[in-house]
């Protein structure tokens, strides 16, 4: 039985905090590449008479502000102050050189009347908008090759209204596809931490073909039963680092994506070098950490390490089908906690989901290197559910120290699956039965090297250097 998110799950939550040293301390894996930005110039947004009743439509406010700010690009760059209030506005573009800064008890309100987000065209990767065929909804904070933009605060909020665009949703009233909280596209230089994102009506971050994106520090919260408030999507994109986030919403919490079919085949961006640490999130419908549906330009060498799900339908997840081609390979997943978790590990090679009819079927995804170790998990009901495709095995899957107290009696299904494994509990599937050490470490992604001894040490630390 599912429990409800009650006092129980309130509980559970603070238990998981508190039982956790590295969400307070340790040092960071994310490097800045833009020095922390201060600018040498503000402005504050009741400047440009915005009203923060949360009734004013202030879309107007904030382009003006920031068509003013554009004059200081050269000069350092400036920022934007958002003050205590309720900030309602339509989609609004952000621009180079530019701060974004959310005080306490500032909100960002997304505008109810759709009007207010502007449709754009579809992605080149996706060929279409992810829901509805043509283009898409703007996101309501936006940005387009973009250098240097930091969006932070003192834990100010940015909130969707989403509940209305779910509903059009749900009763399929919809001409185009819904919008994101926050999207940047072909930017680099991204910064997006302190504050709270909540009630997106789609996906709520949204890195699109960018480079070295830091997200930190942020929470991004959607009911739990919401359609698609997947939490962070860095798509087609390299070098981004996602650290110290509590994510709970109605989908993926992070979701690791490269475009569509033929469409993401021909794009060509694949994303590379994510790397995940210390995430704590839940997800009652879908997965803490996705890699897929979408990733036909490639992904590789993601880097997931601390994390924490609970009360969730699956803790890790690659998704995937005939037609998508590209590949997932080089992952690397470690150290982590599943509580109340009902499939701790999951691969499905049949996702299904095309852009239409020209996908190629025999474009068969590359599924290789993936490496989870270290996991503990309590009250789980499957260990695995490893479905590669039929004639495309899915290569050198290897666990190591995975230990889960299981509820199903049988705990691990395994189909065109292909790897090794040590120390997993309950007993793995025959296929990954054949111990790592010692002869297949090179065969593995990235092990830790506490497996490593004076024989293999060689063949380890060449896999230690990707
Ligand atoms: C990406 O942005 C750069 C400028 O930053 C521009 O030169 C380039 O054409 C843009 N590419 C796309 C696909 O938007
Ligand atoms: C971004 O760059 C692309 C390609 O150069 C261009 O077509 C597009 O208009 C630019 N968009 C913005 C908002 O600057
Ligand atoms: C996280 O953000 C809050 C404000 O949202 C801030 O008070 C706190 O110091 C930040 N923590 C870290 C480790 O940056
Ligand atoms: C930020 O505010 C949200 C509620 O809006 C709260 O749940 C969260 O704990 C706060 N984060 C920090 C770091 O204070
Ligand atoms: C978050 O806020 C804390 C406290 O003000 C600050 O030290 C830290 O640099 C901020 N982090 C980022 C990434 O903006
Ligand atoms: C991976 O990305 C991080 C930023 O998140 C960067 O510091 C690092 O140099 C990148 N590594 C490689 C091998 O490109
Ligand atoms: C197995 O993983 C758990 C936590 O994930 C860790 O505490 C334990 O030390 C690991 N054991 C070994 C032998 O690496
Ligand atoms: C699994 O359950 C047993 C007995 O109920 C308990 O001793 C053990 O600590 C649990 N293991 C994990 C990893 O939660
Ligand atoms: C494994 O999964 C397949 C289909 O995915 C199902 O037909 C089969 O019954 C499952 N086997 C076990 C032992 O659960
Ligand atoms: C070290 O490697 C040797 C041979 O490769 C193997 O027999 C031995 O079990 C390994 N020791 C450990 C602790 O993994
Ligand atoms: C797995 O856990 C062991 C024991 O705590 C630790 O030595 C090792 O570094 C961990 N592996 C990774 C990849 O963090």
């Amino acid at each position: 039985m599912r429990r409800s998110f009650t006092l129980v799950g309130v509980l559970l939550v603070l238990a998981l905090f508190s039982n956790v040293p590295w969400l307070i301390t340790g040092s960071s894996h994310c490097k800045r590449t833009h020095s922390a930005a201060i600018r040498p110039h503000s402005v504050t947004i009741t400047e440009f008479g915005a009203v923060g009743d949360g009734v004013t439509l202030n879309t107007k406010a904030f382009q003006n502000a920031i068509f003013y700010l554009n004059s200081f690009v050269d000069k350092g760059g400036a920022e934007l102050f958002v003050p205590a209030g309720k900030w309602l506005t339509g989609s609004f573009d952000l621009i180079s050189h530019l701060t974004l800064w959310l005080d306490k008890d500032a909100v960002i309100l997304g505008s109810t009347n759709p009007d207010d987000w502007p449709v754009v065209d579809p992605l080149p990767s996706y060929g279409q908008g992810r829901e509805l065929p043509g283009g898409r909804h703007r996101s309501l904070i936006y940005g387009r090759n973009l250098t240097d933009v930091v969006i932070t605060g003192d834990n100010g909020t940015i909130d969707g209204q989403g509940t209305i665009w779910w509903n059009w949703f749900l009763t399929k009233t919809l001409t185009h596809t819904r919008p994101h909280l926050v999207e940047l596209m072909n930017s680099s230089g991204i910064v997006i931490s302190n504050l709270t994102f909540i009630n997106s009506p789609f996906w709520t971050i949204h890195p699109v073909y960018c480079s070295h994106v830091i997200v930190q520090n942020v929470t991004i919260r959607a009911p739990l039963e919401s359609p698609n408030t997947d939490g962070i999507d860095p798509d087609s994109s390299d070098n981004v680092c996602i650290e110290d986030c509590y994510i709970s919403t109605g989908d993926d919490l992070i979701a690791i994506k490269s475009g569509w079919d033929e469409y993401g085949i021909s794009y060509g961006r694949p994303c590379r070098n994510i790397t995940i640490h210390r995430l704590v999130g839940q997800t009652r419908t879908s997965a803490g950490i996705a890699i897929g549906s979408e990733m036909s330009g490639g992904v590789s060498e993601v880097h997931a390490e601390n994390i924490q799900f609970y009360n969730s339908n699956t803790g890790i997840r690659i998704k995937t089908s005939p037609g998508r081609g590209g590949y997932v390979r080089n992952i690397h997943i470690s150290n982590v906690r599943l509580t109340d978790v009902k499939i701790a590990i999951r691969f499905t090679g049949l996702y299904g989901e095309h852009p239409d009819g020209h996908y190629d079927p025999e474009a068969l995804p590359i599924i290789e290197r993936i490496t989870i170790e270290n996991v503990t998990g309590d009250d789980i009901e499957y260990a695995g559910i490893l479905e590669g495709i039929e004639a495309d095995t899915f290569l050198d899957i290897c666990l190591l120290n995975v230990t889960l107290n299981v509820t199903s009696n049988s705990p691990w299904n395994c189909s065109y699956i292909q790897g090794y494994s040590d120390s997993v509990s309950p007993e793995t599937c025959e296929s990954l039965r054949e111990s790592i050490s010692p002869h297949h470490h090179s065969d593995c992604y990235h092990l830790s090297s506490h497996l490593l001894n004076s024989s293999n040490q060689n063949r380890g630390s060449r896999l230690l250097s990707w």
